[in-house]
């Protein structure tokens, strides 16, 4: 069932067959040079499986803005079968529904409410780094990288006292899913894990019905039976929880994986860590994005890189090869946080599935490499980063490192 699920609505049939051809394997250190060779192979490349996969920046960032592709087949629009423990509400969603549903949940990220989470973020910062202090040596992804957007989400939604290890391991088990399932053991662990999060989830819905307070959920369900039906809640919820943490721990580490492979770009942010950071937050987004890869649907035929897409074929959008897209960025393989980069990378997507926790993202992303920097600028590595067991999410699962007290 999981396997049916996965390959038909997140198009993981679509996510294996370019794997099968391009030979991505999780946990690998570079898929960079796999993107260069579907570069030379033109602007949109046939995979095996009858879809087109592209590392052209142009051709990603129009097709994610073109309106005439969707997230799935126009066909199977709709809403996901009752009770579906993997629908992940708009993300996977044509408009309309699309748009009625982000609707829904877009006023919890509205500037003003992202602003507030500026104290937050900087006391867990402290907090994590005053522990982390303490022992000297850590694995910065459990003790930083992942408690952070754990306790902003869980603090978004109103999940009271959250287990940020609990919610750190079943995050990575649902964003590796996403990849494919692996046998019918993976099948059950993914299971478990998405039936942990919605037990949280479905006892915080049923808690603020009962008693609405000023958190993401209650206004969810103030939009209940109108904007948004009963059935479409807990996905948005799920949505909301997991993209809000899956994705910004491996912003943070993978930033600070790279500053490190670049000691003197290290020692710049740690001489200016309030003018740089935000440039290696946003070089990371460009040069070792979080998210990899995602793909759209052709609603029609459509003419595109000198081929024509036909109706419900997919395009496998390369976000992590079109950000180094050498006929748009010059020294486009260069990690440089100092570089004014001609174009938006497209680390957030673009188009009507822009990510809708940038600026949240970006903001926890900030705040935490420069109270690093600021902190602990002796950083160094006490042993080899692992990386998770995924190739469309990018990230250190474990990352030894070493700091002393000055
Ligand atoms: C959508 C990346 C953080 C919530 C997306 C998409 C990308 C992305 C690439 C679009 C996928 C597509 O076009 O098919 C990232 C990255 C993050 C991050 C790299 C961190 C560095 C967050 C955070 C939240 C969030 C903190 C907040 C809860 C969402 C939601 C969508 C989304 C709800 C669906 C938007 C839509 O379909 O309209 N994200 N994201 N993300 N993201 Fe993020």
């Amino acid at each position: 069932l999981y396997r049916a699920r996965f390959d038909i609505v997140y198009h993981g049939y679509v996510r294996r067959d370019p794997m099968s051809r391009l030979h991505l394997k999780p946990g690998r250190d570079n898929p960079y040079a796999i993107y260069d060779t579907v570069r030379a192979g033109g602007d949109l490349v046939p995979t095996r499986l009858g879809n087109y996969v592209t590392a052209s920046y142009p051709i990603c960032s129009s097709i994610l803005r073109d309106r005439r592709f969707g997230v799935r087949s126009s066909e199977i629009n709709g809403p996901g079968a009752p009770g579906d423990s993997l629908d992940m509400s708009f993300l996977d969603r044509n408009p309309p529904d699309h748009t009625r549903l982000r609707r829904v949940a877009q006023p919890a990220f509205s500037p003003r409410q992202i602003g507030g989470y500026r104290g937050l973020i900087e006391r867990s910062v402290d907090e994590l780094l005053d522990r982390a202090l303490a022992k000297g040596t850590f694995d910065l992804v459990p003790a930083f990288a992942a408690p952070l957007p754990i306790a902003v989400i869980t603090d978004l939604l109103g999940i009271p006292e959250a287990d940020a290890g609990r919610f750190a391991k079943h995050g990575a088990t649902i964003g590796g899913a996403i990849d494919g399932i692996r046998g019918l053991r993976h099948a059950a662990e993914l299971k478990a894990a998405s039936d942990a999060l919605d037990t949280v989830l479905t006892d915080l819905i049923t808690l603020r019905r009962q008693e609405p307070a000023d958190d993401a959920v209650s206004h969810i369900l103030a939009a209940e039976g109108d904007q948004i039906q009963s059935s479409e809640i807990l996905p948005m919820c799920r949505l909301l929880l997991v993209a809000g943490f899956e994705t910004t721990v491996n912003l943070i580490g993978n930033a600070v994986n790279a500053l490190l492979d670049h000691p003197a770009q290290w020692a710049d942010l740690c001489a200016d860590p309030a003018r740089l950071a935000e440039k290696a937050v946003e070089e990371t987004l460009r040069w070792d994005p979080p998210v990899q890869r995602t793909a759209r649907c052709a609603f029609e035929d459509i003419e595109a890189g000198g081929r024509v897409v036909k109706r419900d074929q997919f395009v496998i959008t390369l976000i992590g090869a079109a950000n180094r897209d050498p006929s748009v960025f010059s020294r486009a393989g260069t990690f440089d946080i100092h570089r004014t980069p001609e174009a938006d990378h497209l680390a957030f997507s673009g188009g009507i599935h822009y990510c809708v926790g940038a600026p949240l993202a970006r903001l926890e992303a900030v705040i935490a490499l420069q109270r690093l920097a600021e902190r602990m600028p002796n950083l160094r590595r006490a042993g080899a980063i692992r990386r998770r067991n995924a190739t469309l999410i990018r990230g250190p699962i474990e990352f030894p490192v070493h700091a002393d007290r000055r």
